[in-house]
C-alpha cells in the first residue's frame, strides 16, 4: 500500500464531504473547489479490491465506498461508447476520474419548468474529462450526459443527498423530457 492510501481514507473523504457541505449547502462550484485536493487524494490511491457491490442505476458495476442513508462515495464502471442520456438528481454529484475518459456534458435549464414534459437545455459545460479530473452537477444545473471513451472508465462519484424519486430524462432535439424511476424502469 502506498502511503497516500494509508493516510487519506475514504472516511477522511467522507467527513470533508459533510464538512464542506456543512459551509457550502448545495453550492456546486464552490464544493468542487473544496473537495478537490480530498479526492484527488483518493483517486491517487489504489480502489481495485475496496468497497461493496451496488446496483447502479445506468451502469453495471458500482461499488460503494461509503454510505450513511444520504450521502454516498461510490467506485463505478462506465462503460465504454454506451451514451447515458440527459438526467437529473435532484441532488449534487460530483465524478471524478480514477482511470480512463469520459466526454461530460452539463446543462441547465432555460425555460421556467412550468409545463410539465417541456425542458429547453442549455449547455454549461461539454469537455472530456481525464483521469484526475472532475466535474459536478447541482441543483439547478444538476443535469448531465455523457459517454465512456475507454474501456476503463472508472469513476469516484460523491453524491451529496439521496437521488430524487423520479427523475426527468431529457431529449434535447425535442425539448421534453419524461420522469422515470430508475430503479423501476429501464432507462437506456
Ligand atoms: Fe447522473
Amino acid at each position: 500500500m502506498s502511503e497516500t492510501q494509508d493516510s487519506y481514507t475514504i472516511r477522511d473523504l467522507a467527513e470533508e464531504v459533510r464538512r464542506q457541505m456543512s459551509i457550502h449547502g448545495s453550492d456546486g462550484p464552490k464544493l468542487l473547489d473544496g473537495l478537490r485536493d480530498p479526492i484527488s487524494r483518493i483517486l491517487a490511491s489504489d480502489l481495485s479490491n475496496v468497497g461493496v457491490k451496488r446496483e447502479g442505476n445506468h451502469i453495471d458495476e458500482s461499488r460503494y465506498l461509503y454510505y450513511d442513508g444520504e450521502m454516498s462515495i461510490t467506485f463505478d464502471h462506465l462503460p465504454k461508447d454506451k451514451d447515458i442520456p440527459p438526467h437529473d438528481h435532484g441532488t449534487w454529484e460530483t465524478l471524478a476520474i480514477y482511470s480512463g475518459q469520459l466526454r461530460h456534458t452539463v446543462y441547465d435549464r432555460k425555460d421556467d419548468g412550468g409545463t410539465e414534459g417541456y425542458a429547453e437545455l442549455g449547455v454549461i459545460d461539454d469537455r472530456v474529462l481525464d483521469c484526475k479530473d472532475m466535474a459536478i452537477v447541482a441543483p439547478p444545473a444538476d443535469i448531465h450526459s455523457f459517454t465512456a471513451l475507454t474501456d476503463d472508465t472508472w469513476s469516484v462519484t460523491v453524491v451529496g443527498g439521496r437521488y430524487g424519486v423520479d427523475r426527468a430524462y431529457y431529449q434535447p432535439d425535442t425539448n421534453s423530457y419524461v420522469r422515470l424511476n430508475p430503479k423501476r424502469q429501464k432507462i437506456v
